[in-house]
């Protein structure tokens, strides 16, 4: 058992089908998580991913019935943490959510701490979420709390060079991925990027954005290799290019990544990154670094394995310079 917690009686979690989540949950949650999305674009979001073999790979979703009312729900995402040579057994927890009639009322709680006993048993040494709301309430259930920043920058303390950047295309995923994996793979643990994660990040990033948002993917090559890649957003309203997701390979590849997010900002006065983890924060100019209140970093070990990981990581984890985590991981 993880923290305090206490049973509903004659309420149990149960799987949601994905046509289950579309209508009770998401009408909910539209006005809160959907963005500049109408109701059809959110559903079909929803689908993308829970008919994705992903999204199959296990229940998706989740929640408790009250008198027949799906009265709280969340999404499950599987994924592997890599610790050296070992293999942890990772829950991604998202979307918890109560409906407003039922809240204070013990239920996110209940089903969070039945999840996390489920998980356990089935085997699964560790669950991690990223917290939008006060860290406390999930720290109630045994989650802990790691550092988790912002990190902007002026466009123009960036490298203005030319960057030699080319727009991604369909055939550079295996390539890009490679370069991912070069610098990750330096890492002494990481949320490992499975196929399956891959097919998701490719599918989130190439959804058509909202009006005022345009999506930039750049690639730089060496010998033909792709060394450099940036992914992100230009979010005109925020004169900011914001970035979901960058790498690169040996020197050639960190020579050029200033020079890749000047050009993905544009005309755009800032860059606007989550804190990335050490390996990559040192190729980057120093700017400016805040603690972030949404998407707070948390996580349970379930597990022996888990435990032992915590116990030897902390102290680097909780001391660094830079994040656990890339904004990748964000589920
Ligand atoms: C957060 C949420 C899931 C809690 O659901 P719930 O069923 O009311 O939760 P419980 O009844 O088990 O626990 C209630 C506790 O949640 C805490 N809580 C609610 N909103 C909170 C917030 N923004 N920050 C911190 N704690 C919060 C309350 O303080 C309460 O604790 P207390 O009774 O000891 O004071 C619900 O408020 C919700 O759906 N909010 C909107 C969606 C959301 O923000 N989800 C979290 C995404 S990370």
């Amino acid at each position: 058992m993880n923290g305090r917690r206490a049973a509903i009686p004659g309420v149990t979690l149960t799987t949601v089908t994905p046509n289950e989540y579309v209508r009770e949950v998401l009408p909910e949650t539209q006005p809160l998580w959907g963005g500049p999305r109408d109701f059809a674009r959110y559903e079909a979001d929803f689908r993308a991913v829970a008919q994705s073999a992903y999204g199959r790979s296990r229940p998706f979703t989740v929640g408790m019935r009250d008198a027949g009312r799906l009265v709280v729900s969340c999404k499950l995402y599987d994924r592997e943490m890599r610790w050296g040579t070992k293999t942890l057994r990772a829950t991604g927890i998202g979307a918890v959510f109560t409906i407003p009639a039922h809240r204070g009322r013990g239920f996110a709680s209940a089903m969070l701490g039945a999840l996390l006993d489920e998980e356990r048993v089935a085997g699964r040494d560790i669950a991690f979420l990223y917290s939008d709301i006060h860290p406390a309430f999930y720290e109630r259930l045994g989650f802990i709390r790691l550092p988790s920043r912002n990190l902007t920058l002026r466009a123009a303390s960036l490298d203005g060079s030319h960057s030699g950047a080319a727009p991604l295309g369909p055939r550079d995923w295996p390539g890009l991925r490679r370069c991912f994996e070069e610098l990750d793979g330096q890492r002494p643990w990481t949320l490992a990027r499975t196929p399956l994660v891959w097919e998701w990040l490719r599918r989130m990033w190439s959804s058509p954005p909202p009006a005022s948002v345009q999506r930039v993917q750049l690639v730089v090559r060496h010998k033909r290799e792709i060394v450099t890649y940036v992914i992100g957003r230009r979010v005109l309203r925020e004169d900011s290019f914001v970035v979901d997701d960058f790498a690169f390979a040996g020197d050639a590849g960190r020579a050029r990544l200033s020079a890749v997010l000047r050009a993905a900002a544009g005309d755009l006065r800032r860059v606007s990154a989550w804190l990335p983890p050490p390996i990559a924060r040192d190729a980057l100019p120093r700017g400016s670094v805040r603690v972030r209140r949404d998407g707070i970093f948390m996580v349970a070990p379930l597990s022996a394995a888990a435990r032992a990981w915590w116990k030897s990581e902390k102290d680097e984890i909780l001391g660094a310079r830079s994040d656990a985590t890339w904004a990748a991981d964000h589920v």
